[in-house]
């Protein structure tokens, strides 16, 4: 017997089946040779919300939530945020190094040159209400950008898949700043080659009637880090919407709209935005203890609290404290900032969250920043959502590669009734006429 198996003993047969094992994990379709006669279908796996079952092999992103490590193809989210810049971590998730000055020059240059949107893609966004919410405009204007780029359907040409990634990842900024000016009322405005990525972002957001926008270098680096951090997380609930969609072969404007839909919910990157609320509804610190109160007692959630994965200090919260201090040195402090390491330190400190190994996630304290820099709590998931972008278009090359990928279809254990036919009334004596079709006691 190879030392990298295991055997299975089947105690309904008495029957035992040798497995391999590799890289921790057994295939669960060596387990459909586990049967109870010939014709039973096979021994299947019940994981529902994928608690243990890994869907892909990964080279991108790696994280051990016990000890509390990111890495992005092997480099440590502190080191990549203290030295890159986003479009360079944008580089290395996809092709896996970190660009060359040569390489680097073409990348921003190529993402630069696509920032523009269609025209008719902005008259789209103008149909919006005036006070949607900027996260379903750019679920719909994303989902809208397969309608201008057609050729994105040719998912299986490398070169097409190319030209949409690039595409996206410079588009993402301009569909948010977009989304942002449209519920202000303000007229957008149009990209400016000569800036940074986040510096043309913020050029889009905020400039006015200057004839040359100019960005805080602090404020700008902030978004460039705030971007770094939030770029990749391996197989979380959006980038594996992105990797089933994608495994569709739906077009990655497609693919990406779903993945965006996926992270708007609360507890995923929709997350940002309810902190801030909560931290509204707490008001002050002196009610901290009261709100505790009520999260023990299952009424409510802390958000921004606890992760699937971490179980342990989430490294990007971290990072995330540090990039506030200089923010709050240009914008002034976000008062809120106190009350959240009021939360923070009475939450570590009670046993329901020490025991559940409840830590601040990435979304803890990235809103008090935002909203610091004058976002309205709508705005946040939007800015999750465009560097996310680069980890989701990163997942998606990765599975459009992968030999072992095919259409993603799981399995359900059916629970619903045994065959039953349609009955009139009249046919049957004991069926009870529910409108013209029985239903049967
Ligand atoms: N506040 C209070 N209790 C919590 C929290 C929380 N934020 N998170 C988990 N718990 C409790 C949960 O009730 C459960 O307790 P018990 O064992 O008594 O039933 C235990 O901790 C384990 O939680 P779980 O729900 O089984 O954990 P999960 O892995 O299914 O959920 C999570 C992970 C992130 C959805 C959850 O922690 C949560 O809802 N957090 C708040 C929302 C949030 O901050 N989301 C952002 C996540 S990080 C960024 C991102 O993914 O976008």
């Amino acid at each position: 017997m190879a030392n990298d198996s295991m055997t299975i003993t089947d105690h309904r047969t008495d029957k035992s089946y040798e497995v391999p094992v590799e890289c921790g994990t057994i295939r669960a379709m060596d387990l459909r040779k586990i049967k109870t006669s010939p014709d039973d279908f096979g021994l299947m796996t019940y994981d529902p919300a994928f608690m243990n079952t890994a869907c892909c092999k990964s080279s991108i992103t790696f994280i051990d939530g016990d000890k509390g490590i990111l890495r992005y193809r092997g480099y440590d989210i502190d080191d990549l945020a203290e030295n890159c810049t986003y479009l360079e971590v944008a580089y290395l998730l996809l092709c896996g190094e970190l660009p060359t000055p040569e390489q680097q020059n073409k990348w921003v240059a190529e993402i630069t040159h696509h920032t523009m949107l269609h025209e008719s893609t902005k008259q789209f966004m103008d149909g919006f209400r005036y006070d949607a919410h900027p996260m379903g405009m750019l679920v719909s204007t994303l989902a809208a950008l397969s309608t201008v780029y057609p050729e994105a359907k040719q998912v299986l040409d490398p070169e097409v898949r190319q030209r949409q990634i690039v595409r996206i990842i410079a588009k993402m900024a301009t569909l948010a700043a977009y989304s942002y000016r449209h519920r202000l009322g303000q007229p957008y405005i149009y990209p400016d080659n000569d800036l940074s990525y986040s510096e043309n972002f913020m050029n889009m957001l905020w400039r006015m009637t200057e004839p040359k926008y100019v960005a805080s270098p602090v404020l700008a680096r902030a978004l460039d880090i705030l971007f770094i951090l939030h770029a990749d997380h391996e197989q979380n609930c959006s980038s594996t919407t992105m990797r089933v969609v994608g495994s569709a072969q739906a077009d990655p404007y497609l693919a990406c709209a779903a993945a965006a839909a996926a992270l708007s919910g609360p507890l995923h990157g929709g997350a940002n935005e309810e902190v801030l609320c909560m931290l509204d509804e707490i008001g002050s610190a002196k009610n901290i203890p009261a709100y505790i109160k009520r999260v023990k007692q299952g009424e409510i959630k802390l958000m921004g609290f606890g992760h699937r994965v971490y179980k342990n200090y989430d490294p990007r919260a971290t990072i995330i404290k540090q990039v506030a201090d200089q923010v709050f040195e240009v914008t002034g402090r976000n008062q809120k900032i106190d009350i959240a390491l009021e939360l923070e330190r009475i939450a570590l400190e009670d046993d329901y969250f020490v025991q559940r190994k409840l830590y601040p996630n990435v979304d803890f304290y990235s809103g008090i920043i935002y909203q610091a820099m004058g976002f309205q709590p709508e705005m946040f998931t939007v800015l999750f959502a465009i560097p996310r972008a680069a980890g989701w278009l990163a997942q998606w090359k990765e599975l459009m590669q992968d030999p072992d990928q095919k259409i993603s279809r799981p399995r359900q254990i059916f629970t619903g009734r045994e065959l039953r036919t349609v009955q009139r009334a009249g046919e049957h004596e004991n069926a009870k006429n529910v409108g013209r079709i029985l239903v049967h006691q």
